[in-house]
């Protein structure tokens, strides 16, 4: 369907193995030109204009899709003061248009879908079909706290926190730029928006259709840069919040800088994790194989929820060892534009160094490491790698692309293993692959992560279905797309308050 009462438009998908679906697809993204100039959009006059960096195709990186103009520490003090004028008006602003405006985005993101398709492409690399779900999950975020203000708040709406800085990473650019920006919007505040310093442009589009849909400039302001930007804006004593997207050292840096402020500050932040699968003798291995490449490779392995560490029993690991190579072998890794291709390029060259770097430490290890076969030679492309460990503390913490760890363990030792990977203090995404219910909910009871996904991939949280967050070293809560964020947007924290 493309329209559920009461829930606003639906994003369309698409049937893959449709050509004409296909084409017209390609058509949209060909026809509808998207901006090439990323500079702060401010609802004061702007400033000057900042030093321009240009932008590069990570497939192809000799060429140029644009240009950022990077956010002066003038812009983010001008912007900050604008925003705190304009927390008393937008906090006024019934619920009911205020989700009306995110509704309103949602419908003109699904209208721009073919120019915010090419920037996915072009500039996160994304692959076609991960272009499209990132669209939709776009829509699904504005609608999703559109209509949950709505519910929540019929009447009276709770005293906002005031102005808060959004700071979003290149991996979703933007889904979760787009979510966190309605989620802080639903709930009264003005949001200063940050994006990846390597994906601008999107941010840039977005904001302008958000722009469109009837926010106010002054209600949101968007602020392209890198960690400078992210800094001053953390420090800027208008800020009420932050929710943040992002590594673990920058939320840490982030959070220090929000306690060292008059009054503390709250943050909102999902960082990363060493995701484990684990599987027991029960589970099917062409299941386990299938939701383990998935889990690990998909987006080439830049997503926080992505399987890092797949746990196999001794004794069906090296009949799935050897099935999982197979598969990796099929994998195909090139233009992300191309659906033939199953894993893009990495975002930069930086992080295709970071990778390497840590494997070639594994292999110094002695840790055994199988490549698929060789990705193309230009662009930041890097070939899916399989690595046998003896102990999950070889790894160096999160390694942000397509590496998937494997250690056997003994079955006898699955508590211990269990307390070995808790240990690690991450604690995002786990994945259980066993037919055995009593395992299976002894394990769930055990572990302390955000999400547990059993016999299926670890990957895709749904909106409002499947709420996105972590624990301890992966996040603070509440989590994206799920029922507590909005309270936690709000200074009336309590629901019990408001009946
Ligand atoms: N929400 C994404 C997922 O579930 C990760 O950021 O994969």
């Amino acid at each position: 369907p493309t329209h559920r009462p009461g829930h606003g438009a639906v994003a369309p998908g698409l049937d893959w193995s449709d050509d004409d679906a296909v084409a017209a697809l390609h058509g949209d993204m060909a026809a509808d030109r998207p901006p090439t100039v990323a500079a702060p959009l401010l609802g004061a006059d702007p400033c000057m204009p900042a030093v321009a960096h240009a932008l590069f195709n990570p497939a192809r990186p000799y060429e140029a899709i644009g240009e950022m103009a990077a956010s002066s520490a003038r812009d983010v003090a001008a912007a900050c003061h604008t925003a705190a004028g304009e927390a008393a008006a937008w906090a006024a602003t019934p619920v009911a248009r205020r989700a009306q405006m995110l509704d309103n985005a949602a419908a003109l993101l699904i209208a721009r879908r073919g120019a915010l398709l090419s920037l996915l492409v072009r500039e996160a690399g994304k692959t076609l079909p991960a272009a499209l779900a990132e669209v939709r999950e776009a829509v699904d975020f504005c609608h999703y706290y559109a209509r949950q203000a709505r519910q929540l708040w019929p009447g009276a709406a709770p005293t906002p926190l005031g102005p808060v800085a959004a700071i979003s990473p290149w991996n979703f650019p933007l889904a979760i730029f787009v979510g966190q920006i309605a989620a802080a919007l639903a709930a009264g505040n003005p949001v200063l928006a940050k994006p990846a310093a390597e994906t601008p442009l999107i941010a840039r589009l977005a904001t302008e259709l958000l722009h469109e849909a009837g926010i106010p400039r002054g209600a949101l302001q968007y602020l392209p840069g890198g960690g400078e930007v992210g800094a001053r804006l953390s420090a800027d004593p208008h800020i009420r919040g932050v929710l943040f997207t992002g590594s673990l050292p920058a939320a840490q840096a982030i959070h220090a800088a929000l306690a060292a402020g008059d009054p503390v500050r709250p943050l909102i932040a999902e960082t990363g994790g060493v995701n484990a699968m684990v599987v027991d003798g029960s589970a099917l291995a062409e299941q386990v194989v299938r939701d383990a490449l998935v889990s690990a490779f998909d987006s080439a392995g830049q997503r926080c929820s992505a399987l890092r560490l797949l746990c196999l029993p001794e004794e069906t690991a090296d009949g799935i060892i050897a099935l999982l190579g197979d598969a990796m072998d099929e994998l195909q890794v090139g233009d992300p534009a191309e659906l033939a291709s199953d894993l893009g390029p990495l975002i930069s060259h930086g992080a295709k160094a970071n990778v390497e770097q840590a494997l070639q430490a594994l292999a110094d290890q002695g840790m055994r490491i199988t490549r698929a076969p060789l990705a193309p030679r230009d662009g930041h492309f890097l070939a899916p790698a399989l690595v046998e460990i003896d102990a999950p503390e070889r790894l160096p913490g999160e390694i942000f692309g397509p590496v998937l760890a494997v250690l056997r363990y003994r079955r006898t030792e699955l508590p211990l293993l269990l307390a070995r990977l808790d240990a690690l203090g991450y604690g995002l995404t786990l994945g259980i692959a066993s037919r055995c219910p009593s395992l299976i909910k002894t394990v769930t009871q055990m572990v302390r992560v955000g999400n547990v996904y059993v016999n299926r991939n670890q990957i895709g949280a749904v909106v409002g279905h499947q709420p996105f967050g972590g624990e301890r070293l992966s996040g603070t809560g509440p989590k994206a797309g799920g029922p507590w964020l909005l309270w936690r947007l709000v200074r009336d924290a309590d629901p019990c308050a408001l009946i």
